[in-house]
């Protein structure tokens, strides 16, 4: 069941056109100098006055309103306003700090979604069946990348897993939300600017939702040829060329890495490859690698048993790379883009690899396993390997990794390793615009001492200093032939405690860094 609330572009309406809309509740946001000079207001805010009596000074004078972003006030209509000309039953106002700034910096970028989420939080709170947000001041990069982000947190905050899957509960709790509508407006001439923005929110927002459902779902119902499925029904849905492969194949690929990760395990493997033509065909593709895991138990260096349920969001790099390939198929992304994803279970079994066995990857190198647990570098070294043959303009790894870079950024940043200046920048840049963002960690060939084997070309672990770089710089000894940048989302892809659930990160990022 899809959650039903729409968003929709109003477009360019004037002041007194958008006061005399019918809705249930207006949505105004204004810039925090407006506080200094209650008694002066200027534009829509000014006519809002006028029909509220004064209403909104009011409020200022007294406090009510101050200039934090995300500080706002509801009122509710009086029989007065109506007389006046304002037909909306409720009045929103949001201050979105300071003045309206485009998310330059990661701060000036938080401070963006703060009042955006404060006002969307007040609305929904609300009973309005429908809302219509103004966006006042409108310019090109930062209006664009507002309304962009409020269509993307509205849909956050409507997402609910258990409305969508309610079968997993006979008794299912969670109700639609009584919000059925957003519209969004603007006082600029032109809306195709804003159209364009809510487009790209709108294609966005619809990959988060699978990427979280793939992550949230159990991962008896998630499994790799789950993932295939998905894979084939977007190719069906989109136009994508796919291709699903089983054992046999990758057997006869020679992935020795991956294929030892996978033999613990009864549930067949999957290596699978999704193709957006939107270039010209002689154009150099991006390819997105996503680790797979669709349950991570250790293997026989088996984890402790505390928690370990949330091994099931080992997927999430794949997922992400599944809703990255929905957005850019809605939003038709005149580029060319390669999703490639590895993807089994870790198990412990009679079959299962043992710590110490040493196995041949796809590029010839051998790997002394010194840990099974250690497994996504495992199975993303022969997919990066594979990858070659595409003649890539750049490839990014995308995998829930190593419990280390959730100790280095938290949920906050994902790591980004690149030894890339122009990828890493570009991946920073789009991180900050999407607020999806991404911190850039070392790949210094120092690191690569670690990973000697007394036995084989490499070991699987590191040691525990540095632990995603070492990953990191696993990873590398197999990416040498292109241009290459791995994100570390294990502390961003899910949350945990009472609000578990995935995030949809880092498909925002993703998308934006191929959209620029
Ligand atoms: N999937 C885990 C990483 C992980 C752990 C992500 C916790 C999110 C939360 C990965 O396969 C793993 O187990 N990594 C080990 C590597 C170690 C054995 C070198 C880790 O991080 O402990
Ligand atoms: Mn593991
Ligand atoms: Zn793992």
């Amino acid at each position: 069941m899809e959650c039903s609330t729409k968003v929709f572009v109003e477009g360019a309406l004037g002041s007194k056109a958008q006061m005399s809309q019918p809705v249930g509740c207006l949505v105004v946001a204004f810039a925090g100098r407006h506080l200094k000079n209650p008694k002066k207001l200027t534009g829509l805010l000014a006519s809002l006055n006028t029909a509220t009596h004064g209403a909104i000074a009011k409020a200022m004078e007294h406090g009510d309103l101050d200039s934090h972003a995300g500080s706002h006030l509801l009122l509710n209509s009086t029989d007065a306003w109506s007389k006046l000309g304002l037909k909306a039953e409720r009045l929103l106002l949001v201050c979105t700090g300071e003045d309206l700034k485009p998310a330059k910096s990661t701060k000036t970028g938080q401070e963006f979604s703060k009042w955006l989420s404060s006002g969307l939080k007040a609305v929904i709170a609300t009973p309005a069946k429908d809302a219509l947000w103004v966006f006042e001041e409108f310019s090109a990069k930062d209006g664009l990348s507002q309304a962009r982000l409020l269509v993307q947190l509205a849909k956050e905050q409507l997402y609910k897993f258990g409305a969508r899957h309610p079968s997993f509960k006979t008794k299912p709790v969670e109700k639609s939300p009584k919000l059925k509508k957003i519209s969004l407006a603007s006082t600029a001439k032109n809306n195709k600017d804003l159209q364009k923005a809510v487009a790209e929110g709108l294609a966005i927002s619809n990959g988060m939702d699978l990427t979280k459902d793939l992550g949230n779902l159990p991962p008896n119902i998630c499994t790799p040829s789950y993932l295939g499925q998905t894979a084939k029904k977007l190719a069906k849905d989109f136009g994508f060329k796919v291709e699903v492969l089983g054992r046999k194949e990758i057997e006869a690929l020679k992935m020795g890495a991956f294929l030892a990760v996978t033999q613990g395990a009864v549930t067949p493997p999957q290596f699978i490859v999704i193709r957006h033509q939107g270039g010209a065909a002689k154009d150099a593709p991006i390819v997105l690698v996503g680790k797979g895991i669709t349950f991570d138990t250790g293997g026989i260096s088996l984890k402790p048993g505390e928690g370990m349920d949330e091994m099931k969001y080992d997927m999430c790099g794949a997922a992400s790379v599944l809703g990255t390939m929905r957005a850019i198929g809605e939003l038709k992304l005149k580029k060319n883009v390669i999703g490639v994803i590895p993807t089994c279970e870790n198990m412990p079994s009679a079959h299962a690899t043992r710590p110490g066995d040493i196995v041949t990857s796809m590029s010839g190198q051998t790997i002394e396993i010194l840990n099974t647990d250690a497994e996504g570098r495992l199975i993303l070294c022969d997919a990066l390997t594979y990858v070659e043959r595409f003649k890539p303009a750049a490839v990014i790894d995308i995998a829930t990794l190593t419990g280390a870079c959730v100790i280095a950024l938290g949920g906050v940043h994902s790591g980004l390793f690149s030894d890339d200046d122009e990828l890493a920048e570009g991946l920073l840049t789009a991180g900050k615009y999407s607020q999806d963002t991404v911190w850039r960690m070392p790949l210094d060939t120092a690191y690569q001492d670690q990973l000697k084997s007394n036995f084989a070309d490499m070991a699987n672990i590191g040691g525990r200093p540095a632990g995603s770089v070492t990953a990191a710089c696993f990873l590398a000894r197999y990416t040498e032939k292109y241009t290459w940048a791995h994100l570390d989302i294990a502390g961003t892809a899910w949350k945990s405690g009472a609000a578990k659930g995935a995030t949809g990160r880092p498909v925002p990022l993703l998308v934006n860094y191929l959209l620029a």
